[in-house]
Formats: structure tokens, C-alpha cells, sequence
């Protein structure tokens, strides 16, 4: 069973190599992101590994006919894959799953940051500038925490929130025993409108995208801060920059960003970021961003590719796979 991994960076290489043996997967790796002009690299091979690249059904098509029979991606979240097409072809697309404390930990110490005005502390101790002028912060354990998604990290942010003293509300569509003995599950509604701050841990779907606009924001707490790590397309970027310059929005942490794919992971010290409303958010002295880094531990990242692995072990020796996500 021979891989071809794509998108491999350097911190990665130890781990295909000793997952690799550890499985009995051949891996060929590259730096090169996965497109139709170096398709051909799956020539020979029946598994391709991806990161966070768009794979299209033209792509998957070409990978067919080169004999393809599984796509792994070595993310949680899988909507770059048109995995709805690679099951018309029978091929097979996995995700990836890694400890939710490597989100949940980066989540909670965003929280922090966004309370207590780090961004701008930080910034003026660089500037020698000591005052205390406007960074007055907040304590969490007055405040009513609303997490939006109760999944495996959703889950462990709850579960460390729980140190903070705050009062949790939940909303998911399914009610875990374990999340109800530390928080209240009620209506999104009753999110919008009771909480201080809200933090979302749901995935990018139909139904998520823009669950934060102009009308939810207009239904929240004046000065309600937003944490959101999970997924850009989950808040309307304008009505954010909007509710921040009304002063609606208190602050924000964002790890994530709407259009944020041809952007992040690339250096952009010599050239402009062609993205306005990034541009705009991370000018702004109470929002925080940071890009897309809150999966990235040696934890993770060492999950991650043993996922892959295993995924084409799995197939190799005819076994189902839970990782599987397209049937
Ligand atoms: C995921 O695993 O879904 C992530 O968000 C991290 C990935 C973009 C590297």
C-alpha cells in the first residue's frame, strides 16, 4: 500500500517515517500542495494524504483514474475534500482525529488573553509604555460562558472552564450526560442573549455558516466578547467588524477567518495580505488573531499523521474505519 502525502512540513517527517514503519505504509512526501498539475505524483499509489488544500472533483476524478482508493485528510475538519464525489467513485475519505486538549488549552488561554487586554499590554511593554491606561481586565468567574458546539473539544472547554467558577451554557443538538453535570443546555437564543462571552466549537456546515451576523450579534449582551476557533465561515466578518466598531462586540480572539485559506501558513512580511477584513480585525486593539494555530502541538500533529497511517493500514487489510466520513 503505497501513500502519497502532500502538503508535508518539516516537523512532520519523523512521524510519517516512524508511523509509516510502524503500520507498514509506503510514504512518498512533499512539500507540494495537491493540484491537477502534479496529479500524476499518484501514479502507483492507492492512498493520498492532504492538509487543508481545496481537493475538487476534478482532482479526485484524475486521482481515480490513477487507481486512488483512499483520501486521507489529516485534519478533523474534512469540507476541502469533496468527499460526497469520492464516494460516487467508491473511494474512500477519512478525516483525522487528535486530542481535543491541544484546542481546548490554546481556546482557554485566548479567553484569558481577550479578557485581560493582552494584546494591547503586550504591544505597549514593547514600546516601554508601563501605564495602566485602559487595560483594566475582567475576571472569568462573574461572567456566563456560552459554548456553541459540545463535541470532543467544545466538551474539554467546558470541562476547564470549570475551574474558572463562571456559569456554562451549552447549546448542541445532542445533549451529552457528561457536559450537563458542569453547564445548562438551553436555545441558542438564550446564548445570544445571556452570555458575557461565547466560544464555538462547531464544524463548517450549512448550518453554521453565519450562525454569528448582523441579527445574533444584535441579540447579544452589549460588549459580549466572541472566541472562535473552530471554523471562519461560522461569523459573518463583516457584521463582526461592524459590532466591534459599535463598541456591541467588546473583543474578540480569533484563530480563524473567513477566506483565510490562500493566506495562512504563508509569510507575508514583503507583500500586502490582500484580505481587507483581515486586515481591518487585526489592526483592531481588541481583537486578537492568531493564524489557524491552535491545533498545532507535537501532540497533535504526531495524531495526526498516525491517523493517515492507520487509515491505510485499515484498507490494506480490508478493515472498516471509523475514520472513514463519506459512507
Ligand atoms: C483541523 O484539524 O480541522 C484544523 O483545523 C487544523 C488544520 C487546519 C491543520
Amino acid at each position: 500500500m503505497k501513500m502519497m502525502a502532500f502538503s508535508c512540513r518539516q516537523d512532520e517527517m519523523e512521524f510519517f517515517r516512524q508511523f509509516g514503519e510502524q503500520y507498514g505504509v509506503e510514504v512518498e512526501t512533499t512539500k507540494e500542495a495537491p493540484c491537477m498539475e502534479n496529479a500524476e505524483l499518484l501514479k502507483g499509489c492507492q492512498a493520498a494524504c492532504v492538509l487543508t488544500t481545496p481537493v475538487d472533483a476534478q482532482l479526485i476524478d484524475q486521482w481515480h483514474q490513477y487507481g486512488v482508493q483512499l483520501i486521507s485528510t489529516r485534519t478533523v475538519g474534512f469540507e476541502h475534500v469533496d468527499y460526497r464525489h469520492a464516494a460516487k467513485l467508491g473511494i474512500a475519505v477519512t478525516n483525522a482525529t487528535y486530542t481535543p486538549d491541544t484546542v481546548a488549552e490554546y481556546t482557554i488561554m485566548t479567553i484569558l488573553m481577550a479578557i485581560r487586554k493582552m494584546k494591547i499590554i503586550l504591544n505597549r511593554y514593547i514600546g516601554q509604555d508601563f501605564s495602566l491606561r485602559n487595560v483594566r481586565g475582567r475576571e472569568l468567574g462573574p461572567m456566563t460562558v456560552g459554548v456553541v458546539g459540545t463535541g470532543r473539544i467544545g466538551q474539554r472547554v467546558i470541562e476547564l472552564l470549570g475551574g474558572f467558577g463562571c456559569e456554562i451554557l451549552a447549546y448542541d443538538l445532542e445533549h451529552k450526560e457528561e457536559v450537563r453535570r458542569l453547564a445548562r443546555y438551553v436555545s441558542l437564543e438564550t446564548i445570544w442573549e445571556e452570555c458575557d462571552l461565547i466560544t464555538f466549537h462547531t464544524p463548517a456546515t450549512e448550518e453554521t455558516c453565519h450562525m454569528v451576523n448582523r441579527h445574533t450579534i444584535g441579540q447579544m449582551k452589549d460588549g459580549v466578547v466572541l472566541i472562535n476557533m473552530a471554523r471562519g465561515s461560522i461569523i459573518d466578518t463583516e457584521a463582526l467588524i461592524e459590532g466591534l466598531e459599535t463598541g456591541k462586540v467588546g473583543a474578540a480572539a480569533l484563530d480563524v477567518v473567513e477566506n483565510e485559506g490562500s493566506i495562512y501558513y504563508k509569510d507575508f512580511k514583503d507583500r500586502p495580505v490582500c484580505c481587507r477584513e483581515m486586515s481591518i480585525l487585526s489592526a483592531m486593539p481588541n481583537v486578537l488573531m492568531t493564524p489557524h494555530t491552535a491545533f498545532f502541538t507535537q501532540e497533535a500533529v504526531s495524531d495526526m499523521v498516525e491517523c493517515a497511517m492507520l487509515s491505510c493500514a485499515r484498507l490494506k487489510a480490508g478493515e472498516k474505519d471509523p475514520l472513514r466520513v463519506n459512507g
